[in-house]
Order: structure tokens, then sequence, then C-alpha cells
């Protein structure tokens, strides 16, 4: 309605272990995190005026089906504007936005704004759909062809809980987050671009060798040995990857930290060695992170290539993660997205 009072929240996600496997069918063991972006203003019918105060510049356009999504300034613009399109929104709203999540950390900071958008604009579909719309608006808005991970984490995510996602049928099954563990996570310093990266080019290697060994989640190293150079290694960093994503989960239930962190730094040297998307900086976080007392294990967490990194520790382990590399925190495993009209 024209003139109604909303705020919408929507969480970013770490996902603890199983990176690069959503867009391959795989498994992945994210949580929503209690750092995200809120959105609050009125409805107003056929326009969109939105501020920010983490990101430069207001947005404003009116809405418009056709609309040129490339052409809109700022560039976070085109977010706002790639959901109004995929919500076909007749009604916009002027609001402004705050968030406590860092852009391009790798903790979902784009589909966390996607997703509030969406929310914002009235979205009434089920969470479901508001996930698929959300993956959808990604890729029109910077043309990055994204897997479901960031999405379904951000709307089913659960208070306490991780969530074991099988991308295969995108079926969510919670696993509690034992109350005595932190959730560590360290910003490298280095801002991702996705849009700019390898991240497409990684997704057609493991889609071409799906053709010629099938679905890669459920590959044999004999599979995969039979292809060739880079794509088998982009192959055997997805088959391993979603085999250490049941052992992580199977650990987690069972209350056994030391060998969740294990495979949490074995998924590093995957994705540093077979899948190639870390970089130094980040490799050098994951190895000091590994002598502190009381981590259990750290990984790159989201696309790599820069962002952050994830370190499972004993409660209280590191007290002040800023310190370590200046920007850091401790998460908790934190509710999915939600709409509140005032
Ligand atoms: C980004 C993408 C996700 C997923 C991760 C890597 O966050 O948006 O779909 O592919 O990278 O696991």
């Amino acid at each position: 309605m024209n003139g109604q009072a909303f705020t919408v929240h929507a969480p970013g996600r770490v996902n603890l272990i199983g990176d690069h496997t959503d867009y391959a069918g795989g498994l992945a063991l994210p949580c929503a995190i209690d750092l995200g972006i809120s959105i609050s203003g009125t409805h107003e019918q056929g326009r969109v005026e939105l501020s920010s105060d983490a990101l430069a510049d207001t947005v404003t356009f009116d809405l418009d089906p056709a609309v040129n999504i490339a052409l809109i300034e700022p560039q976070w613009g085109r977010y706002v504007a790639a959901v109004a399109v995929e919500v076909n929104a007749a009604q916009g709203f002027t609001a402004s936005a705050t968030s406590t999540l860092p852009t391009g950390a790798g903790l979902s900071s784009s589909a966390a704004l996607e997703i509030a958008v969406a929310l914002s604009f009235g979205f009434s579909g089920s969470p479901m759909e508001l996930a698929l719309l959300g993956q959808r608006a990604e890729l029109r808005a910077v043309g990055v062809p994204c897997g479901l991970l960031d999405q379904l984490s951000i709307v089913f995510g659960r208070a306490e809980n991780a969530m074991v996602i099988d991308f295969a049928d995108n079926a969510i099954e919670y696993v509690a987050f034992p109350n005595d563990l932190d959730i560590v996570i360290l910003h490298s310093g280095q801002e991702r671009q996705l849009a700019d990266s390898e991240y497409a080019e990684r997704r057609a290697s493991c889609e071409l060798a799906a053709k010629q060994i099938g679905p890669l989640a459920q590959a044999s190293l004999t599979d995969v040995a039979t292809l060739e150079g880079d794509l088998q290694r982009r192959a055997r960093h997805v088959a391993t990857e979603c085999e250490r994503v049941r052992n992580a989960a199977t650990a987690l239930r069972n209350n056994d930290p030391i060998t969740v962190g294990d495979l949490m730094t074995q998924s590093h040297a995957s994705l540093r060695d077979d899948f190639n998307v870390s970089t130094s900086v980040l490799d050098e976080l994951v190895e000091r992170l590994n002598t502190l007392s009381g981590v259990y294990g750290a990984r790159l967490t989201g696309a790599g290539f820069g962002g952050c990194v994830v370190a499972l520790c004993e409660r209280g382990a590191i007290n002040e993660p800023a310190a370590l590399t200046g920007r850091g925190w401790i998460v908790r495993p934190s509710d999915g997205a939600r709409q509140r009209a005032i």
C-alpha cells in the first residue's frame, strides 16, 4: 500500500565447508549469520529511492520492466533494479539500508541485498521462490552464474543451526550448532569482485567434466582420473569436497569439532591446489590460524580470490578477531530473512 511503512532484514551467510559445489549439484554446510542488511522505509507507487550507510550514493529509478540495468548508477543499484524486474514490481519504496555485512568479502552481501530488496518490494511468494528470484537477479544484475548457496542460506537460516544443503534437490537438513564452539571470520583485506573473477570459468569446467563422467557430487576418484589436466583437478575438488561435507555434518552431529576442523583445513588445501581459487594472503591466514591454540581448523569461505577465512574454534579461543587482521567477527548461526509491516 502507498505510504505503508516497512522494515526487512536479510542476514549474510558463512559457509563452514562445501565451496564451489552448489552449481555442481553437490553439498554444502553453511549457516546464516548475525551480520546482515536491514532496510526500512515506506512504499511508494512507481519508483525506488534507496540509500545505504555502507554504499555510496543514493539509488533512484522509476519502475520500468524494460529498464536497461547496465546503465543504472551507482553500480549497486543494478542489484536493486534487477530484483525489481524479477519481482515485476509496480510498487516501489523510499527507504534506507543499514548494513553490518562487509561487501566483497565472501559473506554474501550481494545476495543479502537482493533478498532484502525483494522483501522491500513486498514479495509474497514461497521462501524457495524468494531464493530462486535472488539467484536470477544476481545473473541479471552483474552476469554472475552463481549457484543457490547464498540465497538458500539467507532465506532458510535458523538460529543456532548450521544447515546441510543438497543441491541435487535443494533439500535442507538442520544440524544444531554446538554452544561451546565459535565461528570466527577474518577479513584478508583483499576485496573480492565475483563478477571480475574466474567464477564462470570454474563453473563451465565443472559442467564440462560432468558431461564426461556424470554428476561430480557422486563421482569416484577412478571416474575423476579419466579426466585430464585442469578438468581433473576441478572435478576432484568437487567430488572430495562433497565427501568432506558429508563427514563434517556427521562430525558436527557427534560433537567432534576436531574432525570438522581437520576437514575444513583439507577443504582449504583442495580449493588452493585443485580449484585454484585461493590467494597467498588467504593461505597465510589459514596457516596462522591453525597455529593458534583452540583453533580446530580454518579455510577460505565463499568463492575465494580474496575475501574472508572462517575458523572453527573453541569458545573464547579468539576473543578479539579484529585484532588479528584489522577486520574480524565472531558470528552465531542466525535466523533467515524476514519482513515486517509496521
Ligand atoms: C559464491 C556464489 C555461490 C557459491 C560460492 C562458492 O558465493 O554466489 O553460489 O558458488 O561462491 O561456493
